[in-house]
């Protein structure tokens, strides 16, 4: 394996989306780390990667909610790897109900994980993404520009999340940093506890989500697509 050999730390990689972006990257040659909450979560994502690409993909144990867990999950990236290219921060979760209903401690999680677990990923990849003349990657949300009723929460991790990226994009862009901020409508992932079925197939796929990835780390350096919207062609 070539020391230039590109590589990435993906946010939340253990399944969904993050793990449809692991797949297109590690089948265009990129070294991949995914991380989840659960160790055996990354390991069982990390195996099933590896089958793509032996030895494209590594398992981290790390927890967006807290810095020095994310500046763990870079540090064993650069020791493993040597350098970090490409940070997809993707880890999220949604608690939807009346702002009657919804509980302090669902609120807390949902901004600690969405919008300050991304100020953390942030923090914590800035240095390498440096070094590498980088690109951070946001997964936001079309729910970061429409809101609706029972997403108090998730309406405001994800507006809060696009305003996040825009401004970080504008204060790394002459470190040769890149930021993107997707915005994806409904995708077929487990997200909410939901069982992605056929019923499913009107909606964007994960790996859909990792074609657009992939499209635009090839992209010329000169140019940035800095807000990406993404919607189902055909909403049921
Ligand atoms: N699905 C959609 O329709 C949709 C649409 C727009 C945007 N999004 C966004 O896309 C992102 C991915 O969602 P998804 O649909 O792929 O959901 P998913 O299938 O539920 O996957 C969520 C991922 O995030 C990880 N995660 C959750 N909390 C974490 C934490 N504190 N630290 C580290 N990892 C954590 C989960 O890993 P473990 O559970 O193993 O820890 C899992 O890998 C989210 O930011 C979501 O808001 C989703």
């Amino acid at each position: 394996m070539a020391e230039s050999t590109k590589t990435a730390l993906i946010t939340g990689g253990s399944k969904g989306i993050g793990y449809g972006i692991a797949e297109a990257l590690i089948r265009d040659g990129i070294r991949v780390a995914v991380t989840s909450r659960s160790q055996q979560n990354a390991d069982e994502a990390a195996t099933a990667l590896n089958k793509v690409r032996e030895g494209y993909a590594l398992a981290i144990e790390s927890d967006v909610r807290s810095l020095a867990s994310q500046e763990q999950a870079v540090q064993i990236v650069l020791d493993k790897w040597g350098r970090l290219d490409y940070f997809i921060a993707n880890a999220g979760v949604g608690h939807f109900a009346p702002i009657q209903e919804l509980s302090a401690e669902h609120w807390q999680e949902t901004i600690d994980i969405n919008l300050t677990g991304v100020f953390f990923s942030a923090k914590a990849s800035i240095a390498a993404l440096t070094e590498s003349k980088g690109y951070f990657i946001n997964i936001a949300s079309l729910a970061g520009t429409n809101f609706f009723a029972n997403g108090t929460a998730y309406n405001a991790s994800k507006f809060g999340l696009v305003g996040f990226s825009q401004a970080m994009m504008l204060d790394v862009r002459n470190a040769g940093i890149k930021v993107t901020t997707i915005m994806p409508g409904s995708v077929a992932t487990e997200f909410n506890n939901h069982e992605p079925s056929e019923k499913d197939a009107w909606k964007i796929q994960p790996e859909d989500i990792g074609q657009i990835v992939s499209d635009l780390i090839k992209m010329p350096a000169r140019t940035l697509p800095s807000k990406i919207e993404v919607r189902p062609t055909t909403p049921k």
